[in-house]
């Protein structure tokens, strides 16, 4: 488990979406599932299985609604390294990627089974 490169890897997205790359475009779902796995990823682990952050599988979500994951995704938690990412993302886009996490439909085969 690689956790070493996790700032940069935050950094080069939270460029990369300031850019505009998904400025009012909810549809551009290739992109934000890119970006969860890549930036949610880098400290949530590339298979949500955790790393600085909690694991973010179905299983660890069943307990949570998703309007409350969206409210974490969106506020981000205070006094930890899970930043807000409303500055960044539309409440559609946070929604959606709060679904996706709860059905974990971003699971691929490979990293549903990966350990
Ligand atoms: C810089 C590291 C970092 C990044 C990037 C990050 N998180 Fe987090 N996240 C954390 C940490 C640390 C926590 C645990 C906070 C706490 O102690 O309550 C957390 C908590 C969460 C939780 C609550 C989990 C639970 O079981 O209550 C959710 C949901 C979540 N993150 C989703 C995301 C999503 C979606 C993204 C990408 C848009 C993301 N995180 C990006 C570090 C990160």
């Amino acid at each position: 488990m690689k956790k070493c490169n996790y700032r940069r890897g935050v950094a080069a997205g939270l460029m990369l979406l300031a850019g505009g790359a998904f400025a009012g475009a909810p549809e551009n779902r290739a992109e934000l599932a890119n970006m969860v796995i890549q930036d949610c990823g880098s400290c949530h682990g590339l298979t949500m299985r955790g790393g600085l952050g909690p694991p973010l599988r179905p299983d660890n979500l069943k307990q949570q609604s998703v309007e409350s994951i969206a409210a974490i995704i969106k506020e981000g938690v205070d006094g930890t390294a899970m930043p807000p990412w409303k500055p960044l993302l539309t409440d559609e886009q946070i929604f959606w990627i709060s679904r996706q996490l709860k059905s974990g439909a971003l699971l691929t085969d490979e990293t549903k089974d990966a350990r």
